[in-house]
């Protein structure tokens, strides 16, 4: 049978506790399939302890596995943007995770704010490693009334080129084979001109794909008024962000929505973690949602190529959402029961 070298990134607040399920879960899932996890102590409680956020020695230790599990980063006594740039977005961009993946549907049983949403179903393929955040900036004259501050975009012809062809091969795989690209080409004309005449020139290859344009702010309002339009999205790191937590927030919230930050050139290993945060002001109390984490390992099976055991944890998650009604169920709960279900 084969071996899963999984390292695991629990992390702060909550993430402890929906890892557990996610890990619990995904022993279910792999039947004979082995998976041997070692746990990477990362985050707030590291950084209060020894400043560090990633050394490279960690780094280059979580090289060596297939992929990895991350809960959640983040604290509120830890100085924004420490966490985020030393370590979270550290890994995306030094493990070349240039597909950011968020897949979002509306299911039954679960609550959406929209009144009549239609069938919803669709993915954003976010770009991971360049745009806003790379940290291309700078500031002059800081904290005067004169103050300049920069952050730059970087697109790489190659960075996008990578990243679009990504997109048209996932919607090409898809029923619908249908893809929107956002951006705001009419206002960042040079990057956005870059993605749209990348996005033209790759569509030539895939002739079956249809291709429609959609600037940012517009994007947001048919989020909300027609996402069922939506199949595959393609766009850059900062409106990906944006997007994404808009997309999530009309399909049951943060707490539902998984993603992966996908290599899919393999030439490093790729992290799956959910949407959510370290969500601090209920972390400790075992009633956090896990479903985020556990749909997170369905795709993290997908991508190693395990299709049906990442079908069953689908198929699962939308079963228990089906269920759900009121009742308040602990995380354990919630994972126990999503266990049961994968199993059969
Ligand atoms: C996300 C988060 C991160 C991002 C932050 C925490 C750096 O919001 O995963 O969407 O902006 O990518
Ligand atoms: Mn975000």
């Amino acid at each position: 049978a084969q071996n899963i070298n999984l390292a695991v990134i629990p992390g702060d607040g909550i993430g402890p506790e929906v890892v557990a399920e996610g890990l619990k879960v995904l022993d279910v899932a792999l039947g004979d399939i082995k998976v041997s996890p070692t746990e990477y102590d990362l985050g707030a409680r590291r950084w209060h302890a020894t400043g560090e956020t990633l050394p490279d020695s960690v780094l280059e230790e979580l090289r060596e596995h297939d992929v990895i599990l991350l809960g959640a980063i983040g604290d509120p006594t830890v100085p924004s943007g420490v966490l985020e740039r030393g370590l979270l977005l550290k890994l995306r961009f030094a493990f070349d995770h240039y597909v950011n993946l968020r897949p979002s549907r509306i299911v039954p049983g679960v609550q959406t704010p929209l009144a009549d949403p239609g069938e919803v179903d669709f993915v954003v393929v976010r770009e991971g490693t360049e745009g806003p955040y790379v940290g291309n900036g700078g500031a002059l004259r800081v904290d005067t009334p004169h103050e300049i501050a920069n952050e730059v975009s970087v697109n790489t012809a190659f960075g996008v080129e990578r990243v679009v062809r990504d997109a048209f091969r996932r919607a090409q795989a898809r029923p619908r084979r249908k893809l929107t690209y956002i951006h705001k080409h009419n206002v960042l004309v040079h990057a956005g001109h870059l993605w749209r005449r990348t996005v033209e020139r790759v569509g030539q290859e895939y002739p079956d794909v249809s291709v429609d344009y959609l600037h940012i702010d517009a994007a947001t309002i048919f989020m909300v008024t027609d996402p069922s339009r939506f199949d595959v999205i393609v766009t850059d790191n900062l409106f990906g962000d944006i997007i994404t937590d808009l997309a999530a927030a009309i399909s049951g919230g943060i707490g539902l929505a998984a993603s992966g930050n996908v290599n899919p050139d393999r030439s490093a290993p790729s992290m799956f973690e959910p949407v959510h945060g370290s969500a601090p002001d209920i972390a400790g109390q075992g009633i956090a949602d896990p479903t985020a984490t556990v749909s997170s390992v369905g795709l993290l099976l997908e991508h190693l190529g395990h299709a049906d055991a990442a079908r069953r944890i689908s198929d699962a998650v939308v079963a228990d959402l089906a269920s759900r009604g009121d009742a308040k169920r602990r995380t354990s709960e919630i994972g126990d029961a999503l266990a049961a279900r994968v199993s059969g």
